[in-house]
């Protein structure tokens, strides 16, 4: 469909939504849909929830997140439990500002976007459906109209509790204007947009001297003063602060604490009482969510401030970590990249991840548990199993360190170094060498890394490069394989069928002739070598192996090549040290006869058909792979 058309669609879709009436219309909405009258922060909750919400390894993932938040399910799910569902229901919560504290470049400017945008759709359906009193600045809760004495009524009636007192604008209006027929006064629907500075506001702090209060709560408008002959008079007044605009949906508090004071104690009021100071007014009630962001220093030294005591105790603060998961870090970074001008580059397979390994090694700290080391913490922490741990360490490791996650290096550290590779290559294809040799360059120029902390970084590209240097030699030792899983398969299958006989002292059944023979323990101890398994050690290993077999079967489970973990690294070793030498000549070869050229073709084909390649990443691969196996 082109661009006109979508426009027009657009224009159509608003005027469909368009509505319009008077007070005494509006009250039949609340009738039938007594939720429109919810607050704010109700409101925020019901979006996040319509989103959907799953659960995963007894872990709730929030669907409104999940697509542009990575890896931080845990602090998601206790912001939404703590804070966001708490506040909903009109418990206490709600009226303390909300504080994202976390580590430079750690995603919470990204999740408060997407609340705010969030907000932008979801008041266009009809769960988080809006109206307010028409022409009014702060586009007021019609419900404030009603006088307090006949809000116990309307509460029983309607079901409706209503908070907050008609602001001194409406007050005035709806003398002048309605002659005080609260029936008559004109709602709307609106609709939440920061670019119309409707229900969504942000504050950022500048200069402190410059900065004016009328940033938040408005200000005089002195052309009109004039006019209306006196300051108090609200029509002189401009309700156009943040604090203004935002009513009824969120205003974004940006680097909070870097704020002059003044700023914040308007907030006092605002978080406890529901209303602010402005002008020469009676105090004007706001139901807004507050949310603001800081890092860790700078919380640390507001909070040994004293004189900040009040504010503190009117503050929620939720960590946000970085995330702490390899396979999330990559998917991090792939978003980054796909929003970026680099979005056209070749990047190889395993590049990313090497990046988010190094990543997550400098975040992690250090457990105390026996035979732990960051780098199992790091499988553990991604789910993968790590023999000798199970769920129960993961849980204590996890409880181990509070503050794990807020240090270290930051995804936009990486992109950029990952941009400065590709700038540096010249070509559109950058590999896992590249990236990691970028970011080491990088860190002599990093700002904010102590001299300590560069060594231990650079420790760890070493740590990531030899992960790189496995998984490299694996990627192609399998592309040499016409068909890697099947050959895999077939090792075990026969291994497993003489490991079956051998323990049941049985003979096997030449397939061919059909003549009887003894389990081939030739075969059986070539695999088991590979994973260092002694000759004393063989019979428990397959009595072992039998016995998980039968666990699966008892269960319905089908028993296959990823079943049991040391099989499996067992019999890939056996396949790759079968094909050592063809790799190890192929691949170094100066001068490759015929074959072998034919057989570097057929890999660099395979690599790039079936594993994601191109053809100047995968023979960059060959390369590195062939002077790995001859050091
Ligand atoms: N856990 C994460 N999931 C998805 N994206 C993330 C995550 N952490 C960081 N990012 C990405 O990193 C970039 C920086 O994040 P963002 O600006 O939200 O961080 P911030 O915490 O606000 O940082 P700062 O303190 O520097 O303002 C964004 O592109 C964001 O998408
Ligand atoms: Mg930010």
């Amino acid at each position: 469909m082109d661009i006109l058309s979508r426009i027009q669609m657009h224009r159509e879709e608003e005027q469909r939504l368009a509505w319009e009436g008077t007070f005494a219309e509006y009250l039949e909405i609340l009738r039938d849909r007594p939720f429109v009258a919810q607050s704010a922060h109700s409101r925020v909750y019901n979006m996040i929830k319509d989103a959907g919400i799953s659960e995963k390894n007894g872990q709730k993932v929030y669907h409104f997140f999940s697509d542009q938040i990575f890896g931080l399910e845990e602090s998601i799910e206790r912001l939404v439990q703590e804070y966001f569902h708490p506040a909903a229901k009109r418990l206490d919560v709600r009226k303390r500002i909300l504080l994202l504290m976390g580590p430079v470049s750690g995603g919470k400017s990204t999740l408060v976007t997407m609340l705010k945008r969030g907000l932008e759709q979801y008041t266009k359906t009809p769960a988080g459906a809006v109206y307010a009193i028409k022409g009014c600045p702060m586009h007021e809760d019609p419900l404030h109209l009603i006088p307090q004495h006949l809000r116990k009524e309307f509460y029983d009636d309607y079901g409706i509790r209503v908070e907050g007192s008609l602001s001194p604008l409406n007050t005035m209006r709806l003398e002048h204007e309605y002659d005080n027929r609260i029936e008559d006064v004109i709602v709307q629907r609106i609709f939440f947009s920061e670019d119309k500075r409707t229900g969504i506001g942000t504050f950022s702090p500048s200069d402190p001297k410059s900065q004016d209060i009328a940033d938040l709560t408005g200000s005089i408008d002195f052309s009109t003063i004039a006019e209306y002959g006196s300051e108090s008079d609200p029509r002189a007044y401009r309700f156009d602060g943040e604090l203004n605009k935002a009513n009824r949906g969120m205003m974004e508090f940006q680097e909070m604490l870097k704020c002059d004071e003044k700023f914040l104690w308007h907030l006092l009021s605002l978080t406890q009482e529901g209303n602010f100071k402005a002008g020469r007014f009676a105090l004007i009630s706001a139901d807004e969510l507050i949310v603001a962001h800081t890092n860790e220093s700078e919380y640390r030294s507001f909070i040994s401030n004293k004189k900040n005591e009040a504010l503190h105790s009117r503050i929620i603060v939720m960590g946000v970590p970085y995330n702490l998961r390899v396979s999330q870090e990559e998917r991090i970074y792939a978003k980054m990249i796909s929003e970026s001008d680099m979005a056209h580059v070749h990047i190889a397979p395993h590049a990313l991840r090497v990046a988010a390994i190094f990543s997550v090694l400098t975040r992690l700290k250090d457990s105390k548990k026996q035979g732990m080391d960051l780098l199992k913490k790091l499988r553990l922490y991604d789910g993968e199993i790590v023999e000798g741990f199970n769920h129960v360490d993961l849980e204590e490791l996890k409880k181990e360190f509070a503050d794990e996650g807020m240090s270290g290096i930051d995804p936009r550290y990486v992109i950029n170094r990952i941009s400065s590779a590709i700038i540096r290559k010249e070509s559109p294809s950058i590999n896992a060498l590249d990236v990691l040799r970028s970011l080491k360059d990088g860190l002599d120029h990093h700002a904010s890394i102590s001299k300590e902390d560069k060594e231990r970084f650079i420790n760890f590209i070493s740590v990531a490069r030899k992960e790189y240097d496995d998984i490299a030699k694996k990627e192609v030792q399998k592309a040499f394989v016409y068909s890697y899983e099947e050959s895999a398969k077939t090792l075990m299958d026969n291994y497993l069928d003489n490991v079956e006989a051998y323990c049941n002292k049985n003979k096997l059944r030449d397939p061919l002739t059909g003549e009887e023979m003894s389990p081939d323990e030739k075969l059986m101890r070539s695999i088991e070598e590979q994973i260092g398994i002694s000759e004393n050690a063989k019979k428990a290993f397959r009595e072992e192996i039998l016995i998980r077999i039968s666990a699966y079967a008892r269960k319905g489970k089908k028993f296959d090549y990823n079943s049991h973990e040391r099989l499996r690294e067992a019999i890939q070793k056996k396949l790759f040290a079968d094909l050592k030498d063809v790799v190890k000549i192929t691949t170094s070869s100066k001068t490759p006869d015929e074959s072998q050229l034919k057989k570097i073709n057929e890999v660099i084909a395979r690599l790039v058909d079936e594993h994601g390649y191109n053809t100047t990443s995968a023979n960059e691969l060959l390369r590195y792979v062939g002077s790995l196996l001859n050091r």
